[in-house]
C-alpha cells in the first residue's frame, strides 16, 4: 500500500503571546509617561513570559533527589542555553532569562541601525566561532524592520547553533515577515505584532525607542 505521509509541519513558527498579564503590562509599557525605572521592570516581566513560552522544548535530563522524605527522581536542564542580547536594549533582557535559567551562557552582540537608512551596524560580537550551544535565545525587545534580528541570526548560523529562537516584545508585520523569508527555520516569540513602520522604520503603535528608554537617555 502506498503511504503518503502528511506533509511535514513547517518549521517557521511565530508565536504572539496571549495572555492578560502580558497586555496589561505591555499597555504601561507603551505609555508616553512611564519613566525608566518603571520600564526597566515591565520589561523583566515580559521577558519572563516570553522565557517561559519559547523554552518549552529544552530537553531534561533525569537525577535523582533525595528529598528529607525519600528519594524521588526529579528533571534538569539538559541543553546549552545560550543567551545572546542585541545591544543596547536587548540587555534589559539579560537579567529576568538568568533568573529562569541560571546556567544560560550569556554571548553579547553590538548592531545598532543606521539612523539614515535603517541598516543594521554590527560593532561588538563575543560570539565565538567553535564549541556552539545547543539552543540560542535572541534578546531584542524590539523587531522592526527585522535587520538587526537577521543579524544576529547569521552570526549565531555561523557559530553553527542548530536552534535559534527570538524573543522580542513588540515585532513589526513586516519585521516578522522580513525574519521569516531569511530565516524560516527560526521561532519568534512576541508579545505583540503591530502592523506597520513610520517613514523613519519605527514600530507604530509601538513604544518609542527602546533603548533609549530603559537606558534614560532621551532625548527631547
Ligand atoms: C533598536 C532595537 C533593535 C533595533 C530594531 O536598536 O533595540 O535592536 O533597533 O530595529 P530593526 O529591526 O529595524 O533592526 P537601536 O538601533 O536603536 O540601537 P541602540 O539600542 O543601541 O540604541
Ligand atoms: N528601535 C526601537 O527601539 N523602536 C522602534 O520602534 C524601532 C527600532
Amino acid at each position: 500500500m502506498t503511504h503518503h505521509d502528511p506533509s511535514p509541519a513547517p518549521l517557521t513558527s511565530v508565536h504572539h503571546l496571549r495572555h492578560p498579564l502580558i497586555d496589561h503590562h505591555l499597555a504601561l509599557l507603551r505609555d508616553r509617561a512611564t519613566e525608566p525605572p518603571e520600564f526597566r521592570l515591565l520589561v523583566q516581566r515580559l521577558a519572563m513570559l516570553l522565557a517561559y513560552e519559547a523554552t518549552q522544548d529544552l530537553s531534561l535530563l533525569p537525577i535523582e533527589v533525595h528529598t528529607p522524605m525519600t528519594y524521588t527522581t526529579g528533571h534538569v536542564l539538559r541543553e546549552r542555553v545560550g543567551l545572546v542580547p542585541i545591544l543596547r536594549a536587548g540587555l534589559g533582557m539579560v537579567d529576568p532569562l538568568l533568573q529562569l535559567i541560571p546556567t544560560a551562557e550569556v554571548w553579547h552582540l553590538g548592531v545598532y541601525r543606521d539612523e539614515s537608512t535603517a541598516q543594521p551596524v554590527e560593532y561588538y560580537s563575543k560570539i565565538p566561532e567553535t564549541g556552539p550551544v545547543d539552543v540560542g535565545l535572541v534578546l531584542d525587545p524590539m523587531l522592526a524592520t527585522g535587520g538587526s534580528i537577521n543579524s544576529a541570526i547569521a552570526a549565531l548560523k555561523s557559530w553553527n547553533v542548530p536552534r535559534i529562537k527570538v524573543l522580542s516584545i513588540i515585532a513589526s508585520q513586516p519585521g516578522v515577515e522580513a525574519v521569516q523569508s531569511r530565516h524560516p527555520d527560526v521561532q519568534i516569540f512576541a508579545c505583540a505584532i503591530d502592523p506597520e513602520l513610520d517613514a523613519r522604520k519605527y514600530i507604530v503603535p509601538g513604544l518609542g525607542d527602546a533603548g533609549d528608554r530603559i537606558f534614560n537617555t532621551r532625548r527631547g
